[in-house]
């Protein structure tokens, strides 16, 4: 018989990285299947289905519930990373988890692989810092405007009592060609959005904020954006597209999709009309006003005539 020298050592490794590896598959895979992540990765390719989503376009993220969690928590890596400083401070949200798409990531990747696309990130006992605890593999970070949807998130969850958890940031282009032809102002775009279809002052009877073109990416337009969301669940930002704030992804996602198809609406019925606003026929401020009563809805009373 052979004398085989046995290196238990490197058997003992190889043996462990073999575990590893297959943990982390099954782990991926139990990720995965988790209806809040499911919900999530349909959102993302709803809104590549719509042509929102050129390249690394828009971004979504996810307040998730103590049962996500809960859920969740057994498939986080073993050791967390860095937490890293976002910048701004959502004292409200010390504590929360986020499911966040990455930067610089696909929209229409996500679904095919959510471990390299969306992480799971735990903010600090401060609400000024994250760190991923899952997902984002390969060294990827949360959006560039993870600054924006937090602060968004943190001023949504006072707004609605908590009721809110998702944040959509879509290219849209019907609002960002509206924003060429349309002063700059929540009441200009407001009444004209309104005015496109009937179910709209319904869908979003506070309106939409407008924040003027500014870099994107930081602070400043998360200060700007989350000032608007105090009012408004719909944020347009100029020549870039718009922000959608909901209680869940089909509510999100219907408000984003009416605000843009009303927008879609408006320019290509301008341009039938040769650029003129001056309608044959729209629907009357007393109509909006009719239909919020009819359906129970507080209209914004400062966008009506
Ligand atoms: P991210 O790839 O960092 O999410 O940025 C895309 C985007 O839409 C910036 O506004
Ligand atoms: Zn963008």
């Amino acid at each position: 018989m052979a004398n085989v020298d046995f290196d238990f050592d490197s058997l003992r490794e190889a043996a462990t990285d073999v575990l590893e590896s297959a943990a982390q598959g099954v782990n991926r895979i139990a990720m995965e299947n988790l209806e809040f992540v499911k919900g999530f990765t349909r959102m993302c390719n709803d809104g590549w289905l719509q042509g929102w989503h050129e390249r690394n376009g828009g971004n979504l993220t996810y307040r998730m519930t103590d049962e996500d969690v809960a859920a969740a928590r057994p498939f986080f890596d073993a050791k967390p990373r860095e937490w890293v400083e976002m910048g701004v401070t959502g004292e409200n949200l010390a504590g929360s988890f986020f499911l966040s798409t990455g930067s610089g990531k696909y929209m229409r990747n996500v679904t095919e692989d959510p471990a390299h696309n969306i992480g799971i990130v735990e903010i600090n006992e401060t609400g000024t810092a994250y760190r991923i605890v899952w997902g984002l593999l390969d060294g990827a970070k949360p959006t560039s405007e993870f600054p924006s949807h937090f602060m968004n998130h943190s001023v949504r969850v006072a707004a609605t009592d908590g009721a809110d958890r998702v944040i959509y940031h879509a290219h849209t282009p019907g609002i960002i060609e509206m924003s060429f032809i349309v002063p700059l102002t929540d009441r200009d775009f407001t009444r004209r959005l309104w005015q496109m279809m009937t179910e709209c002052v319904v869908v979003f009877p506070a309106g939409v904020g407008v924040v003027p073109w500014m870099v994107p990416g930081g602070p400043a337009i998360a200060e700007a954006t989350s000032n608007l969301m105090k009012t408004y669940s719909t944020a347009v930002w100029a020549h870039h597209g718009l922000f959608a704030a909901g209680p869940d992804f089909d509510t999100t996602f219907g408000l984003a999709h009416t605000v843009e198809k009303a927008a879609a609406l408006y320019v290509a019925a301008r341009a039938a009309n040769g650029g003129s606003e001056d309608w044959l026929n729209k629907i009357e401020d007393k109509g909006l006003v009719d239909t919020c009563r009819d359906f129970n809805i507080a209209i914004n009373q400062a966008f009506v005539d």
